[in-house]
């Protein structure tokens, strides 16, 4: 087992990276310390793994709340549904909540906990692999709103978060390939290393090799920690884990989000953030090269909907990370080193958008 600590002062919590940890009923027990524990999964993924986690409670009083599956249900509703359940069975503040599942059970029960009683512990156990990676680390908390995606939300950190990758061999081929997009998102922006163990190791990760996806996830959980110590409310810095997202936004918004994982859309937009940073003659062709083929590799060079490079530019606008009414988008100058810029020429831009938009 590997550990990493996420370092915010009193706020600070333990990662931990292992096989088989969910049987691990000491780890368990000692980062969830509390009398009364609300277990929340969803459908899917609680049959296949909410009785181990029973087991370790044994003893204590824990309840379940299990949620629907899928992204349309992370919302104020189903929050609703889980204060309830806290509420009736007069759960107090030193109660405790355990998300088991993707980011989407991992954003709604931190979510739900940061609110709770106005914020109570909470545990993240993530079983995606972009959850292992991205969302269960660094304390961003959320549910959809109509109006758009992760709008209503809040800073609450984990106290600890347990990563069993042994979880994901149930993980549809899909859903991994989708967060893999997260691990190469890391080698892109601060790891020019670690993206060429990533370049070598591509097939034992796609065998989905234990030993080769606890590197991978223990490497980028240790960059994500270090920018989130450094920049936990996203003033600066943090800003650069959205490498590839306005593209990728735009994907999905204009496919109407059900057509293409955000992990996908990920990819495809890390690509064209890198095609763009070409463009403006930042990145060298090598680079450029080198990062078209490792997404490939991993099954991410999907094509873009041809839906028009101006239909893409107006989505990439509703994009939360404009200011003063100007896209601000994450570069490349090269792998492993990524600045974010809304100085950038607007026809490099356009002219990108139409290369891959039509
Ligand atoms: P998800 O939670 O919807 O999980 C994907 C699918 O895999 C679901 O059908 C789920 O039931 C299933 N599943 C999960 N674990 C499984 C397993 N071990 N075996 C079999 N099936 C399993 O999707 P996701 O990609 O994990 O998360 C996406 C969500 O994360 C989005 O809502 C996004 O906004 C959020 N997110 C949050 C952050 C953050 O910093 N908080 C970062 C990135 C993404
Ligand atoms: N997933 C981006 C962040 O945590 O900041």
């Amino acid at each position: 087992m590997k550990t990493l600590q996420v370092s915010l002062a009193e706020r600070s919590y333990p990662i931990f990276i292992g096989e088989k940890l969910l049987a691990d009923a000491e780890l368990l027990r000692a980062h969830v310390p509390a009398r009364q524990v609300l277990l929340i999964s969803n459908t899917t993924v609680a049959p296949l793994y909410a009785q181990l986690l029973k087991k370790a409670f044994a003893g204590c009083e824990l309840v379940e709340a299990i949620i629907p599956d899928g992204e349309q249900h992370k919302n104020i509703a189903t929050a609703s549904r889980v204060w309830d359940v806290l509420v009736a069975n007069r759960f107090s503040r030193d109660a405790m909540i355990v998300a088991l599942g993707g980011g989407v059970v991992g954003d709604l029960a931190g979510f739900a906990a940061a609110c709770y009683q106005r914020g109570i512990d909470f545990v993240q156990i993530p079983t995606t692999l972009l959850a292992d990676v991205d969302s269960s680390v660094g304390g961003k908390t959320a549910v959809n709103h109509p109006g758009g995606k992760n709008l209503v939300g809040s800073f609450h950190q984990p106290r600890a978060v347990i990563i069993d990758v042994s979880l994901l061999v149930s993980l549809p081929e899909r859903e991994y390939r989708a967060g893999l997009a997260e691990v190469i998102k890391y080698g892109l922006i601060c790891d020019a290393e670690f993206f060429s163990w990533l370049e070598a190791s591509m097939p034992r990760l796609l065998a989905r090799e234990a030993s080769a996806l606890i590197e991978a996830i223990h490497r980028s959980c240790a960059l994500k920690a270090g920018i989130v110590s450094r920049d936990e409310r996203e003033t600066g810095e943090r800003a650069l884990l959205n490498f590839g997202h306005t593209f990728g936004h735009a994907i999905e918004a204009v496919t109407g989000y059900t057509e293409w994982l955000h992990g996908e859309a990920v990819g495809t937009g890390m690509l064209i953030a890198a095609s763009l940073s070409h463009r403006l003659g930042m990145l060298s062709d090598a680079d450029l090269k080198r990062i078209g083929a490792v997404l490939a590799a991993a099954g991410l060079d999907r094509q873009p909907p041809q839906c028009g490079a101006a239909r893409a530019l107006e989505y990439m606008r509703v994009d939360k990370k404009v200011k003063s009414g100007r896209v601000r988008l994450i570069l490349l100058e090269q792998i492993g080193r990524a600045i974010i810029s809304a100085d950038y020429a607007d026809a490099a831009l356009d002219a990108t958008l139409l290369q891959y938009f039509g």
